[in-house]
């Protein structure tokens, strides 16, 4: 069965509304634990819009039996904090202030330098690199050539197309993708719009490892819980 990674970003963002101290994303963490999920997603921005640097300490403090992903911007000032903090693994993503939430996947095409020596810098820290990435197999080849561990399968066009029902093309893409990261020696993460809805093809890709969810899940959080919203989306993936 693939691997559910919860993003948790969403409850921060709850809590950065009134800069208060509720709800703790933190406690999110353990409630992930409880439901059987595989791991716990954050997003630390360069803004600190939702995420912030306490949240991440005291997380990676409690994440002890799951996977603790970081999703993160190749920057200085980023590496530096994943090398202090030593998450299980690091997503490289872009990010741009203005954006809403990550919009493409990572340009590795012309950012092949500095994402090259990140990857290179957290191996040095013993953390798994995974690249964000559009389905796109040329790409899904430089992140091979780069030396990432695994690739996370941008899913927004997907999702997008899944509203019009005309998905076919965007979910072929993925699963080219998914064969040819596999090929290559890359473990394949998947995510990005995916909901409970539109979840069940993409779950059907019996190579994806993992599927990073954080909108969908927090968004029915909010009327049936945590704990439940994180094992509906378990039983739609397994
Ligand atoms: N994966 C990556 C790399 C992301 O940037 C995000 C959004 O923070 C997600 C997965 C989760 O996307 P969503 O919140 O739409 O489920």
């Amino acid at each position: 069965m693939a691997k559910l990674g919860v993003n948790l970003d969403h409850i921060a963002t709850i809590r950065e509304a009134r800069k208060t101290n509720e709800p703790d994303p933190v406690f999110g963490a353990y409630i992930v634990e409880l439901a059987g999920g595989h791991g716990v997603t954050i997003h630390l921005r360069e803004d600190r819009r939702h995420i912030q640097d306490r949240d991440l300490d005291l997380m990676r403090q409690v994440v002890t039996k799951m996977k603790l992903n970081l999703e993160m911007a190749a920057t200085p000032e980023m590496l530096k904090i994943a090398a202090r903090v030593l998450p299980n693994q690091v997503t490289l993503v872009p990010e741009k202030r203005q954006e809403v939430t990550t919009e493409g996947g990572l340009d590795i095409m012309a950012q092949a330098k500095p994402i090259a020596s990140a990857i290179k810098q957290l191996h040095k820290h013993a953390i798994e690199v995974s690249l964000f990435i559009d389905p796109v197999l040329p790409v899904i080849e430089q992140a091979r050539a780069l030396g990432a561990d695994a690739i996370e399968l941008h899913t927004g066009s997907y999702a997008r197309a899944w509203s019009n029902h005309e998905y076919r093309t965007e979910l072929d893409q993925i699963i080219q993708g998914t064969q040819l990261g596999r090929d290559l020696g890359l473990v394949v993460h998947a995510g990005h719009g995916l909901t409970y809805q539109n979840i069940k093809p993409i779950a059907a890709i019996p190579l994806i490892e993992e599927f990073n969810i954080g909108h969908s899940i927090i968004a029915r959080a909010v009327y049936v819980g945590l704990e439940r919203a994180i094992r509906d989306m378990l039983a739609l993936i397994s």
